[in-house]
């Protein structure tokens, strides 16, 4: 697979991409057919007005095989291709794309597939396709694959997958992912992970004076830019960090992250404006005296204001359900002092502040494993749909077990939210091996075995085969995992982990092994290519 090292420009939750159409011409070089023959498909996977995925997909239609392949287009109007995968790109309006090294042999009736993204000013153009060798397809391959393209967008996972699929069926060329320590044998590789989603992939960060901020490691900062295309802050964008004091606002360390992701082409996911967890609530609000409901509105307009354009999205209010109350919600600080209208009221103002950005409401255990706290979330989004509440999605925490809940359940939580007509997010993936609510002794796992890194990484795997398939293209926020190296986990610290190693996140290191891809970021990279 070609690197890009390209980064992926993220505005507003979406992948912002310069947009191709136009010209597409397959040429066929190298072919052991004398009369040798291709035809080339171009689909729009997804058009979201100021971008798009499409994907082309090349099928030799000849009676002998052939070793390679370009296809050339060039663009009528502004689109631009800012990202692709599966094939080289080169040029700029018209492009040249040529087969990725893995890719240019095809046996009679086979097909490669290649994806790029780009930007627009508009709906996305469909390119004329007039090649001397796509056997004229300028005519099907425009306007019919433009309809198809339309209702494939919508249905299913299946554009994102599909545009990646035949990178994958090659894929063992290429390299840099598999990790032999972590018992991935035929583990699918990727130079850069998030190139294989049309949707963030995301990963929380410790930033700022944090201990292990990843701006102070560099070795992090590359693993950063190269697999993902979304940060979240694990903690320096909560509320006693940036609004320490009631007349005080403090977004240094916050800025310096956003600067950092910006510079990089990476997009920013806030988390969040509003969580009751004790110590994230600043302690001058907890003593607050005046009119708590106005004080909080202009929390969240001012933190919203102040990131307005530099951020996808937003939590913008976490953790504000507690399934075993009668109401369903939190007996919060907030909850207390303003009712349950501040859920609402902070949608209001977040989204009066930043009209951009796709706002979420986030909570754990909403999977599905706890069927109570689910039927909390829906009843509280259906309000907040009711009263014409600007919420865009749901976030799903997702600090699932190994074992738990069953990716049967997820799909039921996921498909109540897609139903809705609501953008799902999982914000916050870990996987630990350890399950320490299990009826077996806990720890499970005391190493991190070629069994264990398996299961792990076939839990990752159904997870986001889970998502593809029930999300559809347009309702996916992204897949963030909460950290980037298992010596960094939260759950080291987490009290009933008991300090023990649960290996939970896509990398090792750096206490326990080097810093390598493991097995489970093979997972991910299967999944999301359709393997
Ligand atoms: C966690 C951070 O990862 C820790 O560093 C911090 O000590 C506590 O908060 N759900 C959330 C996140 O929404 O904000 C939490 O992050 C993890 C659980």
């Amino acid at each position: 697979m070609k690197t890009f090292n390209f980064p992926l420009a993220l505005q507003r939750s979406r992948l912002l991409f310069r947009r191709a159409s136009g010209t597409l011409a397959l040429i066929i070089l190298g072919t052991s057919a004398s009369d040798a023959l291709a035809s080339c498909e171009y689909n729009i996977n997804s058009d979201w007005g100021s971008g798009f995925v499409a994907s082309v997909r090349v099928t030799n239609d000849t009676a002998g095989s052939v070793n390679s392949w370009q296809v050339q287009w060039q663009y009528s109007g502004d689109n631009r291709i800012v990202h692709h995968w599966s094939s080289d790109i080169s040029g700029n309006n018209p492009y040249t794309a040529s087969n990725a090294a893995w890719n240019g042999s095809l046996q009679p009736g086979q097909t490669a597939e290649f994806g790029f993204q780009g930007t627009a000013s508009g709906p996305a153009e469909v390119p004329q396709v007039t090649g001397l060798l796509c056997d004229g397809g300028s005519s099907s391959g425009g306007s019919t694959s433009s309809s198809s393209s339309s209702s494939s967008s919508s249905s299913s996972s299946s554009s994102s997958s599909s545009s990646s699929s035949s990178s994958s069926s090659s894929s063992s060329s290429s390299s840099s992912g598999s990790s032999s320590s972590s018992g991935s044998s035929s583990g699918a590789s990727a130079e850069n992970l998030y190139s294989l989603a049309p949707f963030p992939i995301g990963v929380a960060v410790s930033a700022g004076y944090e201990n292990r901020s990843f701006l102070s490691i560099a070795e992090k900062q590359t693993s950063i830019a190269q697999h993902f295309s979304q940060l979240t802050a694990g903690n320096i964008m909560k509320m006693s960090y940036l609004h320490p004091s009631e007349n005080t606002y403090d977004f240094a360390n916050a800025d310096q992250m956003v600067n950092w992701a910006e510079t990089n082409g990476i997009g920013i996911h806030g988390h969040t404006f509003i969580w009751h967890s004790d110590y994230q609530v600043p302690s001058w609000m907890q003593s607050y005296s005046g009119d708590f409901q106005a004080m909080l509105d202009d929390h969240v307009t001012t933190i919203a204001d102040h990131f307005a354009g530099s951020v996808d999205s937003w939590d913008v209010v976490n953790e504000a359900i507690d399934e075993n109350q009668s109401s369903c919600y939190r007996n919060s600080l907030f909850y207390q002092r303003a009712g349950a209208g501040y859920i609402a009221n902070a949608f209001r103002a977040a989204d009066a502040a930043d009209p951009n950005a796709d706002l979420y409401y986030n909570d754990y255990d909403t999977e599905g494993g706890n069927s109570n706290k689910l039927n909390c979330l829906l009843q509280i989004v259906d309000g907040l749909q009711a009263d014409g509440v600007p919420i865009d999605g749901v976030g799903f925490q997702m600090h699932v077990q190994i074992d738990w809940p069953s990716t049967s359940q997820m799909r039921t939580a996921f498909q109540a939210i897609v139903d809705r007509g609501l953008k799902v997010k999982i914000t916050e993936l870990d996987v630990p091996v350890n399950n320490p609510y299990a009826s077996t002794p806990f720890p499970q796992y005391t190493s991190y075995t070629t069994e264990v890194a398996a299961l792990q990484k076939a839990r990752y795997k159904s997870i986001v085969e889970a998502y593809l398939d029930v999300v559809p293209t347009n309702l996916r926020g992204g897949i963030t995992v909460w950290g980037l190296w298992d010596g960094d986990s939260w759950l080291l610290d987490f009290s009933n982990r008991q300090g023990v190693d649960d290996w939970p996140l896509l990398f090792s290191g750096p206490a326990n092994g080097p810093y390598e891809e493991k097995a489970a970021f093979d997972g991910v990279a299967e999944a999301l290519l359709g393997q």
